[in-house]
C-alpha cells in the first residue's frame, strides 16, 4: 500500500549540491518508516549549466517540471553570473509560472542552538512568516531613460493586484485560525502611499471572514525591531514580497543559524507543484568544503511532506532535528561544531 510521489531534485550552485543528498537520504529513511516511495528526478540546472549553455535551465524547463508532485531546490546563484540573472532565470519563473504565491517560513527557535537575543529561548520564538511570492514591489515593469545622460533615470513599477493580494491574505488567516488565532501585517502605508493603503485595505476586508482572528499592523520598519524586541509577540506574519523576503530572513536569523532554517514556495490549491527549498543560499564561502548545515534541507524535506498530506512523517523529520540538535549530536561550524555536512545528515536519518 505504499503510495508513490514524483518529486524534481534542482540541487543548484555551491553548497546546494552538498545538502540535497542529506535531505534526500532523510525522506527516503523516512519513506520506509511510513510507506512512502519516492521517484526523483534530477535537473543540474544551476550557474554552471548557464555558463555552458547560456541558460539557467532549458526552454521547456517549466514543462518538464510541471508533472512532479513536488520540487525540491537547493541554492542558486554563485560569483561569476549576476545574482538577478540567476534568479530571473530560474527560481523567479518556477515560482510565478507554478502560481507558487505563498512563501512560507516557520520561525522556530530550536532547543540546543544559542539565541542571539539575549534572555531568549525556544518558548519565545515560535512564528510563521507568509510572504506573497508572486507580485508586489517584484516587477518587471520598469526600464531606463536617457541612459548614460545627466537625465538618466529608472523607474520599476509595483504590483498589488486584488487576486493576488487577496490569496495571500487569505492563506495567512487560515493558517492564524489553525495556530494562535493571531495575524499580524507588514505596511508602510505612511510612505508608500498607494499601494501600501490598498494593501491595508484588503487586510481590513478580508479580516471580516475570520473574526476569530485577532489582527494586528505595523510599519515594516518598527515591525523589523519588535522581531528582535518581542519575537514572542507573533504567532503569524503577513507581508508583500518585498517586506515578506526581508522579514523573513530576519526571522531565521534571530532563531539561530540561517543554516537551520526552510522554506516552502506554495500553490495552495495544489493546480501545479510547490518548491521547497532552504532559506539559505549557495554559501560560495564555504562550498566545496563538506561543512555546510544540512538541516535548512533536510527541514524543508518536512514542509515537502506536509504538503503532500504526510503530516506523520513530516512530524518524525521536526523530531528527528529537534533530537539531534538538542541532545548533543554532531554540529557544523556554524553552530559551533566541528561536523561535516555528512555527519549530521547521518544523525539526523537515524535519530
Ligand atoms: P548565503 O545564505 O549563501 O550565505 C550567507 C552566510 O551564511 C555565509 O557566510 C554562509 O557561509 C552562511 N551559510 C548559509 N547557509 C549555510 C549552511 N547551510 N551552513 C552553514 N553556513 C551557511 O547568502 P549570500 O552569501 O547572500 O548568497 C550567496 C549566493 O546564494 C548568491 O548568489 C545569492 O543570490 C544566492 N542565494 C540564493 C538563494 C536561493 O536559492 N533561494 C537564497 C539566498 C541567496
Ligand atoms: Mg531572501
Amino acid at each position: 500500500m505504499s503510495k508513490k510521489f514524483k518529486i524534481a531534485v534542482i540541487p543548484g550552485d555551491g553548497i546546494g549540491k552538498e545538502v540535497v543528498p542529506e535531505g534526500m537520504r532523510v525522506l527516503e529513511a523516512v519513506g520506509r518508516r511510513f510507506g512512502i516511495d519516492f521517484a526523483f528526478s534530477h535537473y543540474d540546472w544551476s550557474c554552471e549549466t548557464y555558463k555552458k549553455t547560456g541558460r539557467m535551465m532549458p526552454e521547456d524547463g517549466i514543462a518538464r517540471l510541471s508533472d512532479s508532485d513536488a520540487i525540491y531546490l537547493g541554492a542558486v546563484g554563485f560569483p561569476g553570473v549576476p545574482d538577478h540573472v540567476s534568479l530571473w532565470g530560474l527560481l523567479i519563473p518556477i515560482r510565478r509560472e507554478f502560481q507558487q504565491y505563498v512563501n512560507l517560513r516557520p520561525v522556530r527557535m530550536m532547543k540546543g542552538i544559542p539565541c542571539p537575543l539575549a534572555g531568549r529561548g525556544p518558548e519565545d520564538i515560535d512564528f510563521y512568516v507568509v510572504r506573497e511570492n508572486n507580485e508586489g514591489e517584484y516587477s518587471e515593469i520598469g526600464g531606463r531613460l536617457f541612459v548614460g545622460t545627466e537625465r538618466e533615470m529608472a523607474v520599476q513599477e509595483s504590483v498589488f493586484t486584488r487576486i493576488g493580494v487577496d490569496r495571500v491574505l487569505r492563506y495567512a488567516f487560515e493558517l492564524a485560525q489553525k495556530r494562535g488565532k493571531h495575524l499580524t501585517s507588514a505596511t508602510k502605508s505612511n510612505g508608500i502611499i498607494h499601494t501600501m493603503p490598498y494593501w491595508d485595505e484588503r487586510y481590513r476586508a478580508v479580516a471580516k471572514d475570520y473574526p476569530d482572528v485577532r489582527t494586528d499592523q505595523f510599519h515594516v520598519d518598527i515591525l523589523a525591531a519588535h522581531f528582535v524586541l518581542h519575537p514572542d509577540w507573533f504567532d503569524v506574519v503577513v507581508g508583500s514580497n518585498l517586506f515578506g523576503d526581508i522579514l523573513s530572513d530576519l526571522g531565521p536569523a534571530i532563531a539561530g543559524s540561517i543554516g537551520i532554517a526552510p522554506s516552502a514556495n506554495l500553490n495552495p490549491e495544489r493546480r501545479f507543484p510547490s518548491m521547497f527549498e532552504p532559506v539559505h543560499g549557495s554559501a560560495p564561502d564555504i562550498a566545496g568544503r563538506g561543512i555546510a548545515n544540512p538541516i535548512g534541507q533536510i527541514w524543508s524535506g518536512a514542509m515537502l511532506l506536509d504538503h503532500l498530506g504526510e503530516g506523520d512523517a513530516a512530524r518524525a523529520i521536526e523530531r528527528a532535528i529537534e533530537t539531534v540538535l538538542a541532545e548533543g549530536g554532531p554540529r557544523t561550524p556554524d553552530i559551533g561544531g566541528q561536523a561535516k555536512t555528512a555527519d549530521l545528515g547521518k544523525a539526523a536519518r537515524t535519530a
